[in-house]
């Protein structure tokens, strides 16, 4: 849903992914990418900064100021951690507990503002999404768009609960314990649209 404060993908003219960001820059870069049905909370964000700070990326733009300024902007994010495979086995809980070094990745967010589907900068946080969880058996991911679920699918998930969450669809998808189609070799193909390296 683009907003009147979303910049266009031609003036940007540097891109930086950070690891481990600041608490309010995730829950920017959330605000910017959803719709208030699916916009996460403040409480959640922290929780996923404090509790398993290498599974956040933020994805950040500057437009407009080529080397003498220019202005800012949150692009996108992912946001995962590991939880308990034994979850799979009854009702998806409303909040998922952070649980360290158990052999799963539950993908709480993976996500671009909407001028940039379809961009290098979705394809980067994609692929590099896939080589922080590459090796992890069990996965889970939150799907609320049809973007969401192509993803799950090339991870090897299925559909494995769907309900209407605040009068809004969600699904879950998930693989128990196996290796994906895509983990092995994940593909790399060619720029759609022309835009800085990232740094
Ligand atoms: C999810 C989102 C970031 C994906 O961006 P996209 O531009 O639609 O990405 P695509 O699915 O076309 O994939 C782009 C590239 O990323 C890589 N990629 C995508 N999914 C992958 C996966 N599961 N494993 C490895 N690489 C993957 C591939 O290189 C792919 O390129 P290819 O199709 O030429 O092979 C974007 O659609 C988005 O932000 N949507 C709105 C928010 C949303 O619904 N998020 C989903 C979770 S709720």
């Amino acid at each position: 849903m683009p907003t009147a404060r979303e910049p266009a993908p031609h003036n940007l003219d540097r891109v930086e992914a950070v690891p481990r960001p600041e608490v309010r820059a995730v829950l920017e870069a959330d605000h910017a990418c959803y719709p208030p049905a699916y916009r996460v909370s403040l409480v959640k964000v922290q929780a996923l900064c404090d509790g398993f700070p290498e599974g956040v990326t933020l994805y950040r733009g500057r437009f407009g100021g080529g080397r003498l300024g220019g202005t800012w902007h949150p692009l996108g994010y992912s946001a995962w951690h590991p939880f308990d495979p034994d979850l799979l086995e009854r009702p998806w809980p409303t909040s998922v507990a952070i649980l360290p070094g158990a052999p799963s990745a539950y993908l709480y967010n993976y996500s671009v503002i909407p001028a940039f589907i379809g961009s290098p900068i979705a394809r980067e946080l994609m692929t590099r999404l896939a080589e922080q969880i590459r090796g992890i058996p069990t996965l889970a991911a939150d799907t609320v768009s049809i973007h969401g679920v192509r993803a799950a699918q090339r991870w090897g998930m299925r559909l494995h609960e769907a309900r209407q969450v605040d009068g809004a669809p969600w699904e879950l998808w998930a693989r128990r314990g196996g290796a994906g189609p895509r983990d092995a070799d994940p593909p790399i193909s060619g720029p759609r649209v022309n835009r800085p390296p990232l740094t």
